[in-house]
């Protein structure tokens, strides 16, 4: 039986990971400073601990594992990322923890190790036409990230691959576009634009509006986590480091996306655009590399993810409410 730890595992896709890797027959050990928020904790043995402490990440990786999964990092959508009070807990938290891990790693000889990188390393100038992005892998330099995480994103990238290089650690590198689904924050400031959108359409009165930041002819490309799931494991499964997208090329501005949920509401509700952070204009994966790479490529279409992320959202609304002391004020 296989062994792997998956770091990070209290969050959305590590605990959709750890589901996907017990699934596969895997033994699979959790680590993060909290449990689930949602209950989506089904790992083996589940380790509360910080790895920003070395001796935490020196305990937790022990030399009977085949696999890491490096998912832990201080992260957020873009009321999180973009408004630039979090830049030094971001970059000195996510960056201590990537450090930890793999110096354990290589300390407990375990020779396989992923890293979820992020598409906002790309530079912002290949970003600033809303219809025409540019994310190929190959476009990251000269390097220009809009934000420090995307700076901190690059960076480990390349530490990732100084191990590799180094200490023979085999490296697998996906850089993710905008993943969203079930159990998947959906409130409290660091949500991404799937989530709260989703948010705002369910507990908006039927005739009412919803506020979208920006324009709303910025465009993103949204994943739905299961296809990530899929695109890491069949990363870790091939001989390709990476780095790689793992995104959906389906872009789509962010007020056709508003209209989208509230037409999967079946509400009448309009858009009132606001400012707010924004991020880069445009963004949209290529998947040119990663169906050369690894023959295959997300194809789940966007509606489908959200109808499926929208009913769930609803659902904890509803559960919230029938807990009044819940409902934020
Ligand atoms: P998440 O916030 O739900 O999960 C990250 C988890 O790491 C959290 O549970 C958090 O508690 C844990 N963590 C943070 N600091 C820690 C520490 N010091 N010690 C132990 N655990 C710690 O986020 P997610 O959406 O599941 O993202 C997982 C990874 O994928 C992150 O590295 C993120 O940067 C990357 N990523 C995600 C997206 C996305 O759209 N969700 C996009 C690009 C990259
Ligand atoms: N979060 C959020 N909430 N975004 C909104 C909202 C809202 O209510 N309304 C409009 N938006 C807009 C944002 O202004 C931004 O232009 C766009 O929706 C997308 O926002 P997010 O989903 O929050 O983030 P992002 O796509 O800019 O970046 C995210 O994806 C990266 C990977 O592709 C972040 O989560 C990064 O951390 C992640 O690495």
């Amino acid at each position: 039986m296989k062994k792997a730890i998956v770091c990070g595992a209290g969050g959305f896709i590590g605990g959709h990971l750890v589901n996907r890797l017990k699934s596969e027959g895997y033994w699979v050990r959790g680590v993060d400073v909290k449990y689930n928020e949602y209950g989506n904790d089904n790992a083996d043995e589940f380790i509360i601990g910080d790895l920003r402490d070395p001796n935490v990440a020196d305990e937790v990786i022990t030399d009977d594992l085949d696999e890491i999964y490096q998912l832990a990092a201080d992260m957020g959508g873009a009321g999180f990322v973009f408004t630039g009070t979090n830049d030094a807990s971001i970059m000195h938290n996510s960056v201590l923890c990537n450090l930890n891990v793999l110096e354990a790693a290589k300390n407990k000889g375990v020779k396989k190790i992923f890293y979820s990188s992020s598409a906002c390393m790309y530079p912002e100038y290949n970003q600033m036409d809303p219809d025409n992005p540019k994310c190929s892998e190959d476009s990251a330099y000269p390097a220009a990230p809009d934000s420090e995480y995307g700076w901190e994103k690059l960076f480990s990238e390349r530490l990732f691959l100084t191990y590799q290089r180094n200490h023979g650690i085999e490296a697998r590198i996906a850089r993710f576009h905008n993943i969203f689904g079930p159990q998947g924050t959906w409130d409290g400031g660091r949500e991404k634009a799937p989530a709260a959108v989703c948010r705002k359409v369910a507990m908006a009165e039927d005739g009412g509006s919803i506020e979208i930041w920006g324009d709303g002819k910025q465009t993103r490309s949204f994943l739905i986590v299961d296809e990530c799931v899929e695109g890491i494991r069949r990363l870790m499964e091939s001989d390709f480091s990476g780095p790689v997208n793992i995104g959906s090329e389906e872009m789509i501005s962010l007020n056709d996306f508003a209209k989208m949920v509230i037409d999967i509401s079946g509400k009448n509700l309009t858009i009132n655009n606001i400012p707010g952070p924004l991020g880069v204009r445009g963004r949209n994966s290529d998947n040119q590399l990663i169906q050369e790479k690894l023959g295959w490529a997300p194809s789940t279409p966007l509606r489908k993810g959200v109808e499926k992320t929208f009913s769930w959202i609803t659902e904890q609304i509803k559960k919230r409410e029938a807990v009044p002391e819940l409902v934020e004020a």
